[in-house]
């Protein structure tokens, strides 16, 4: 078994890389999803929906960034083009979504995907002894069942 130099197995650290990057792919397009409500939403909730898009796109942003960098940590190179992102993107496309329903329901839909792909790599780095890899997972995960409780009480529906 040959070891990294962070001192992983360097086969199932590429292989984590690779499913970080199916995760940067999804996150790109929940960032794109978050632009495009926080664009184009409409009504009378326009002012607090407009700038809780904002606080959302702006803190995807951010974990973009560092799964990207976990990407490049295990000896993988991420995704970097609109062509990977969108082959390889399972969360829902939002187009033209200016209904505040609608709006959150996308969120929604774009986390649980999100979701099932962190629980993946959580078990996964589990496996792997990749504490690094498994601390970001659980506290996406953590912040984002959070963040579909509130959206789904915003929208009066059990979770
Ligand atoms: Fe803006």
């Amino acid at each position: 078994m040959k070891l990294n130099a962070i001192g992983l197995n360097q086969e199932t650290s590429k292989s984590l890389s690779k499913d970080l990057n199916e995760l940067l792919a999804n996150f790109q397009q929940y960032y794109l999803n978050l632009r495009g409500i926080h664009w184009n939403i409409r009504g009378k909730r326009f002012f607090d929906l407009h700038e809780k898009f904002e606080e959302l796109y702006v803190d995807a942003n951010l974990k973009v960034d560092e799964v990207a960098e976990r990407v490049l940590t295990l000896g993988g190179v991420p995704y970097h083009t609109f062509q990977d992102y969108s082959s390889n993107a399972k969360v829902p496309v939002g187009k033209n979504v200016t209904k505040d329903e609608d709006a959150i329901r996308l969120i929604v839909d774009s986390l649980k995907e999100l979701l099932i792909i962190e629980r993946k790599i959580l078990d996964a780095s589990d496996d792997a002894k990749d504490e690094g890899t498994n601390s970001m997972m659980s506290d996406f995960i953590t912040e984002q069942e959070k963040t579909v409780w509130m959206m789904k009480a915003w929208l009066a529906e059990e979770i």
